[in-house]
This record gives structure tokens, C-alpha cells and sequence, in this order.
């Protein structure tokens, strides 16, 4: 099969912490060398998750040499090379979809077991990463761009049917919830789910409970989303403005589990664990760039029998698991669309607070559609 390679890779990259403010630049780079196993994409659509801001801007540690980064790990687009040892029987001309991790030592216990997020040998990030498998040292660059090259291993079709913008958010945001509600029983043996901070995440954490069978409360730092839960699907709403526990009276033990998607700085966690039942689980995804969570009393553990965690992106199988339901449920994500060239827009409006829920870059010259 001939493949047309004669295209550059380029695209919108911070060079300083100040990037997120509009002043991402357009660049050519030199991505890895293409490997048996790796595919090209011609990027179409990339959602703008708020770990690309706290990368960029350094809101999670310094970056040192890692300037210039093209972020972006909501990736779309159409496949334009395959190598021999392409897997997961993708062709030419497919539209398939890269989440936040694109590659692993795939050999660990747990790349063996559906959990190359959790990598023995560590997860590379689709941006800020570099590759060690194959093409070793070769920094990985994200979809604010015109092409992705990587382990094929890590692109997921997007179902037939589904709008291939709105699949894009669901390869982190979305599969970032959907992990800790099925691993933690959402549906089955937790039906009350709690979602903290309606963002991109939070959104996609109503959508996917609901679409699992469970009944929602959204916990919003205000009372300026309340319409929008209700109309996501969410059935209670808990504004904690400055004082949880003065929010939460009366709805003591009346969830099962309790997903945290804000990045809010303090939070009185004695107060959010009064929320869940005996045997509920406290998960986290969002990270505050104060690198901490608040004080944990050890009663408020050992009285409630309540356990605090974690959970990172999610696997390639967990992705399509997610796009299957999704796409059979037709459960519609909440994206705003940008021409990719006004990414010096999208990026500082994200910034502020202002997407309903994610903003999805098109990149029209690719044949994304507005
Ligand atoms: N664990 C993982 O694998 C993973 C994957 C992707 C993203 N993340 C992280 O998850 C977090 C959420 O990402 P996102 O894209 O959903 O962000 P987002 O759209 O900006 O949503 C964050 C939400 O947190 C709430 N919030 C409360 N206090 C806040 C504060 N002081 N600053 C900012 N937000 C505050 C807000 O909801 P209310 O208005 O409802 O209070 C806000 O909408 C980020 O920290 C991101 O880096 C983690
Ligand atoms: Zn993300
Ligand atoms: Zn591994």
C-alpha cells in the first residue's frame, strides 16, 4: 500500500507558562521515527482539556526543557499511513481516536491485563512524554496540530455513527469518568453517585452515571450550572460556596461514591466524606496544582468505613467499552466547536472558566466539519 508522507508536522505550541494566555505559536516539529507498529493521523477535531492548561502553564511543576509542547490529548482524525504491524485492524482511511497515553512497554502484568494506564515501566503522555518501546528519547506531541504519529496500539475507532467531534473529549475527559464509575460498581452495587465540580470531567461524570443507571447529585462550588446539571441529567444539586459542611447538613451518608473532578485547591474532605455511605469510595481525577489534598481526619475514615483514591485516563480497552455504550446510548456530549486557528482564543476562554462544557478544535483545512 503507498502512503502519502510528504505532509509536515506542525502545530500551536506553548514555548513559556504564559502561553495559555493566547500566545501559542504555529511551529513545524520532527515527530518520532515511524515504527511497524505506528500510524499517522491527519488530525480533524482535538478537545481542550484543563490538564493542557496546568501542563503549558506550569501549574504542575517547572518544565525545564520540555518548551516548546503541543498540547492536546482529545484527539479525531482520519488514518493516512498504517505500518506493517498496525493492530487493532486498522486501515487507511479509518477514524480513530487517541486519549491521553500513546504507548507503554505493552509487555507488563498490567499492559497484559487492559491497564496500560497504570504501566509498570510508566504511561508516555500523548504530549510531554517521551517514547522508550521504539524511536527511544523521541519527545511525543500532542493534537493541537495537523498530524499525530504513534503506536497504533493506542488509536481507538470511533463507532460508526458517531459524530467524530463529539467523540473526541470522550478519549480523556470522558474515559477519565467512565473508569472509576464502572471499577467502583456505578449501577450495580452504587447507585447514588456523586460528581464534584461541573467541568468538562464533572459533565461527562453526569452523562455516563446516568447512562450506567445511577441517580446523580452534582456538587458545584455555585449556584450558576444548576439548570445545566438538571438538564444533563442529575437529579440533586449541592452548592457548597465557602462552607461544605454547612452545604452538606442533612445529606450525610446518602451516596455510595463520590467522583472528583474539580480542581478546587481546599476542600474540607471531612465534610465531603460525611456525603458517603459505609463502604463508599472517594475517588479522585481532578489535581489540584497545589500538588495536595486537604487534611484527612483519620476518624472521618474509620468512623465512616470510607476510603479515599485515584484513577488515571483509561485503557484502550476501556475507551472503546466507553464508545460502544455511548455510541449505541447516543449519549451527546456538551462541546463548543473552534476553528483550530482560534486556538488563541479557545484556550484562554477555557481558561477562564467560560467552556459548556468542553471546546472541541476543528481543523477545517483537515476536513473537520464546524
Ligand atoms: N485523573 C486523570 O487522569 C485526569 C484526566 C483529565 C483531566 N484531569 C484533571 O481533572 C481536572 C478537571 O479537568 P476538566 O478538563 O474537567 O477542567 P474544567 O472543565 O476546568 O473543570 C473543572 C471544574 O472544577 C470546579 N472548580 C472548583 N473550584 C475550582 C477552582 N478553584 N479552579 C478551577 N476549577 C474549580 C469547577 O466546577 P464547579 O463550577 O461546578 O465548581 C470547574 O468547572 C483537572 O485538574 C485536570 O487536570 C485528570
Ligand atoms: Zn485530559
Ligand atoms: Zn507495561
Amino acid at each position: 500500500m503507498s502512503a502519502q508522507t510528504d505532509y509536515k508536522f506542525a502545530g500551536w505550541a506553548g514555548d513559556a507558562p504564559d502561553s495559555i494566555e493566547g500566545k501559542l505559536k504555529w511551529i513545524e516539529y520532527e515527530p518520532k521515527k515511524f515504527a511497524e507498529d505506528d500510524i499517522d493521523i491527519k488530525i480533524q477535531y482535538c478537545g481542550i482539556c484543563a490538564s493542557d492548561i496546568s501542563t503549558l502553564s506550569e501549574g504542575w511543576g517547572p518544565m525545564k526543557d520540555a518548551y516548546p509542547q503541543i498540547v492536546g490529548h482529545e484527539i479525531v482524525g482520519e488514518v493516512v499511513r498504517v505500518g506493517k504491524d498496525t493492530k487493532n485492524g486498522i486501515k487507511m482511511g479509518d477514524i480513530v481516536g487517541v486519549g491521553a497515553q500513546c504507548d507503554s512497554c505493552l509487555k507488563c502484568h498490567y499492559c497484559n491485563k487492559d491497564q496500560e494506564n497504570y504501566c509498570s515501566g510508566g504511561m508516555v503522555g500523548t504530549y510531554n512524554g517521551k517514547f522508550s518501546r521504539t524511536s527511544e528519547g523521541s519527545k511525543s506531541w500532542g493534537g493541537y496540530a495537523d498530524y499525530w504519529r504513534g503506536p497504533s496500539h493506542f488509536a481507538i475507532p470511533i463507532p460508526e455513527g458517531m459524530d467524530p467531534a463529539e467523540a473526541a473529549p470522550y478519549l480523556c475527559g470522558g474515559g477519565t469518568m467512565y473508569t472509576p464509575l464502572v471499577q467502583h460498581g456505578a449501577g450495580k452495587t452504587a447507585k447514588n453517585i456523586g460528581i464534584i465540580g461541573l467541568g468538562g470531567l464533572g459533565h461527562f461524570g453526569v452523562l455516563l452515571a446516568k447512562s450506567l443507571g445511577c441517580e446523580v447529585t452534582v456538587i458545584s462550588h455555585s449556584a450558576r450550572k444548576k439548570e445545566d446539571a438538571e438538564k444533563l441529567g442529575a437529579s440533586h444539586f449541592l452548592i457548597t460556596g465557602d462552607d461544605e459542611a454547612k452545604a452538606f447538613k442533612g445529606h450525610e451518608r446518602s451516596l455510595d461514591l463520590i467522583i472528583c473532578s474539580s480542581n478546587a485547591p481546599d476542600m474540607n474532605m471531612t465534610a465531603y466524606l460525611s456525603l458517603l455511605r459505609p463502604g463508599g469510595n472517594f475517588i479522585l481525577t481532578g489535581v489540584p496544582e497545589t500538588g495536595k489534598i486537604s487534611d484527612i481526619s483519620p476518624f472521618s475514615l474509620i468512623m465512616g468505613n470510607v476510603h479515599i483514591g485515584g484513577s488515571l485516563i483509561a485503557s484502550p480497552a476501556t475507551l472503546k467499552e466507553m464508545l460502544a455504550l455511548v455510541a449505541e446510548k447516543k449519549v451527546h456530549p456538551w462541546i463548543k466547536k473552534w476553528p483550530m486557528d482560534k486556538v488563541n482564543e479557545a484556550v484562554p476562554d477555557m481558561v477562564a472558566g467560560n467552556a459548556r462544557y468542553r471546546h472541541v478544535l476543528v481543523n477545517v483545512k483537515n476536513g473537520g466539519k464546524l
